[in-house]
């Protein structure tokens, strides 16, 4: 018998079909904005200095390769629950991280999480948000529901949003961009996060933080403002981190699934379903990456090193922003299109519609999502112009 010839073809993902397409495409003057991967001026996604460094000495040191525990590398999980949440030390003692692959592992195992131990709990989702929040919910067997982000105007819409979470049945779950909201780029100002807040608290909603890009927005502790906000407030918050983008870490799969509970009880409780719930997804997670964090993040020069090397792409891709407003000025563009300058992190939405991008695609070999989104962090100081150019003829 043969079963597979009934099996249904489904769509390539947004993203990383996006990513094949462009890949496979021979025109030398292609430019990827599609999947958020940062670029230097070369084009390339280097691994970091601080990173190297690190990685020569774990070949230097390591001594086994057995495995780690279900809640993976303890020194990661400690450094990074500081990165996330300062140096409270109440807070520190009600806070615990089990390592993932990678912040959609974290979002995964927050997703299982939910559906096992707080069944009948919806997820609300920021419209837009990142493609796989959608699917990965649904996929962990959560209820999927949104509040409004974004406004007719492409311009965030924070009085929507708040209207809608004030709608929200008490106790469900609200996904919340800690920074550099993927994929519009706009991000909350602190008056508009503590009105998110006192909703939560008077809703006693569970705030879920997908903290993908820490150290891309305003700066390392900036980016954490919020999350800071909320678990100082709080009795229980969730956040995933993920160090791809600000280790640049991609393909090591390194993350981390951040509880903080109401008491030392609880999060004893929630972590020994965090490990269940992880051996039955990847049993125990990958040690690399994360062998590489914990060792940056423990020694002041690699931490210094790295602090810098972040601090150089964020610079760089707040400087595109500009550059590409700058260049939009002589087609009448820039005032149109300021967003850009003002939006955080990778991504812009930039208000072009998938007509255009396909157009964009087709006439000039650069590549976005069909949503408009754009990732800043691939575009290239040399070639501005003759992007602004390509713009102008497809909006016009
Ligand atoms: C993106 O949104 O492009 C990145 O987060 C990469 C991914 O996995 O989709």
């Amino acid at each position: 018998m043969k079963q597979f010839d009934a099996v249904a073809r489904v769509p390539g993902d947004p993203i990383l079909g996006l990513m094949e397409t462009f890949r496979a495409d021979p025109n030398p003057a292609k430019l990827d904005l599609g999947v958020g991967v940062y670029r230097d001026a070369f084009g390339l996604t280097p691994v970091l200095a601080a990173v190297k460094q690190a990685e020569q000495r774990l070949v230097d040191q390591e001594s086994t390769k057995a495995y780690v525990g279900g809640h993976g590398d303890a020194d990661f999980g400690k450094q990074v629950t500081r990165l996330v949440l300062g140096d409270d030390a109440a807070l520190l003692q009600r806070a615990g991280m089990t390592q993932t692959p990678g912040g959609t592992g974290a979002l995964r195992l927050a997703g299982d999480f939910i559906a096992t131990c707080l069944p009948g709990r919806r997820i609300w989702l920021s419209d837009p948000t990142w493609p796989i929040h959608e699917t990965l919910f649904a996929a962990a067997g959560l209820s999927v529901a949104h509040y409004p982000y974004v406004g007719a105007d492409n311009r965030l819409d924070v009085p929507a949003m708040l209207a809608t979470l004030n709608e929200v049945p008490i106790g469900d779950v609200v996904l919340l961009h800690a920074c550099c909201h993927n994929p519009t780029g706009f991000d909350l100002a602190p008056e508009d996060w503590r009105q998110v807040l006192d909703i939560v608290r008077s809703r006693e909603l569970l705030p879920l933080f997908d903290l993908a890009y820490q150290g891309f927005g305003d700066g390392l502790e900036q980016d954490a403002y919020a999350v800071r906000l909320f678990t100082e407030a709080l009795p229980e918050v969730l956040v995933t981190s993920s160090c791809s983008k600000n280790f640049g870490l991609y393909r090591e799969r390194t993350g981390g699934l951040l509880v903080i509970a109401s008491n030392p009880d609880a999060l004893a409780a929630v972590r020994s379903q965090l490990a269940s719930l992880a051996r039955n997804l990847w049993s125990t997670p990958p040690n690399h990456g994360a062998a590489v964090v914990a060792t940056i993040l423990a020694d002041e020069h690699l931490r210094a090193c790295w602090q810098e090397e972040l601090e150089g792409m964020r610079q760089r891709i707040v400087t595109l922003r500009h550059g590409l407003v700058k260049a939009l000025e002589p087609y009448g563009l820039s005032e149109g299109f300021a967003h850009i300058a003002e939006q955080r992190g990778m991504f812009s939405y930039t208000g072009l519609t998938a007509e255009q991008v396909r157009r964009l695609r087709a006439e000039d070999a650069v590549y976005l999502l069909e949503t408009g989104r754009a990732n800043v962090a691939g575009l290239d100081a040399e070639r501005l112009d003759a992007l602004a150019r390509s713009i102008a003829r497809v909006v016009r």
